[in-house]
């Protein structure tokens, strides 16, 4: 990624400012050309900097991608194993670069079941970048939507909130980070599920699926669903033009 890569289009009358990513089909893609699933994934991280690039060059300001959920434990060994693999490879490989560019780095969900240098690793990345302010890159990774809500529960129990003074707002501070909400959840792999994937803020955002595989989701595809974004009309619970 190469500073000059970056810009604002400004494409669009309206631009979400998060976009939450589902990135699925790795394993489709891999299969349909006869590599192993891995490969799939390999490919999946190599588009992540492809999408982030053009995330820039569209002016948004976070994305959440959703790469290992609570439920990915339950996969063959070998594939949970490599997973947490290609993380600690990525972070090795592309943190300076991902510096340099303006990248903060965060990571939602537990460091629970993460072996402890791949926990560092994370850490670092997280702390290595605390300054930047291009674009957060926020790693969903052993992340569940209702494990963020029973942590942020437990916490909420923990520091003796007064149960009256509990708001939507107050809550969501207790949320792995306080981000604002997405407005847009994207789906690549064909499904039309949320998977526990931000489930407390993802309320009001508009949802956008394509069958499209992870590895092939291009510039072109991002496109295509700020496209359709920008023809929905969103309402809140609110009837407009009354
Ligand atoms: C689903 O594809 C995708 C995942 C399980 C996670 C996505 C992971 C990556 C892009 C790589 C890891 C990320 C980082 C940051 C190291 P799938 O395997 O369910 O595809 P399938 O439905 O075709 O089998």
């Amino acid at each position: 990624m190469s500073s000059e890569d970056y810009g604002d289009d400004n494409l669009f009358q309206s631009v979400p400012h998060h976009i939450g990513i589902i990135m699925d089909g790795n394993g489709r893609w891999a299969q349909a050309r006869g590599l192993p699933r891995l490969a799939g994934h390999q490919a999946g991280v190599d588009n992540i900097k492809r999408i982030l690039e053009e995330s820039v060059r569209h002016g948004i300001k976070v994305l959440t991608i959703y790469a290992f959920s609570t439920e990915n434990w339950h996969r063959p060994p070998d594939e949970v194993s490599g997973l947490m693999r290609l993380l600690g490879l990525t972070i090795q490989r592309q943190l300076k670069e991902l510096d340099r560019n303006g990248v903060r780095i965060l990571h939602s969900g537990r460091m629970d079941g993460i072996n402890r240098h791949l926990q560092k690793q994370i850490r670092h990345a997280v702390e290595f970048t605390a300054q930047n302010d291009t674009i957060i890159l926020n790693v969903a990774f052993n992340y569940g939507g209702r494990a963020e809500i029973l942590d942020a529960t437990r916490r909420i129990i923990e520091d003796g909130l007064d149960p009256a003074a509990l708001t939507e707002e107050r809550f969501s501070q207790y949320m792995y980070h306080d981000l604002p909400d997405p407005d847009l959840i994207i789906r690549t792999g064909g499904e039309w599920r949320l998977s526990n994937f931000l489930i407390w803020q993802a309320a009001y955002a508009e949802y956008y699926t394509t069958p499209t595989y992870w590895p092939d989701f291009d510039e072109t595809e991002l496109r295509k669903a700020l496209e359709e974004f920008n023809l929905r009309e969103r309402r809140f619970g609110r009837v407009l033009n009354p």
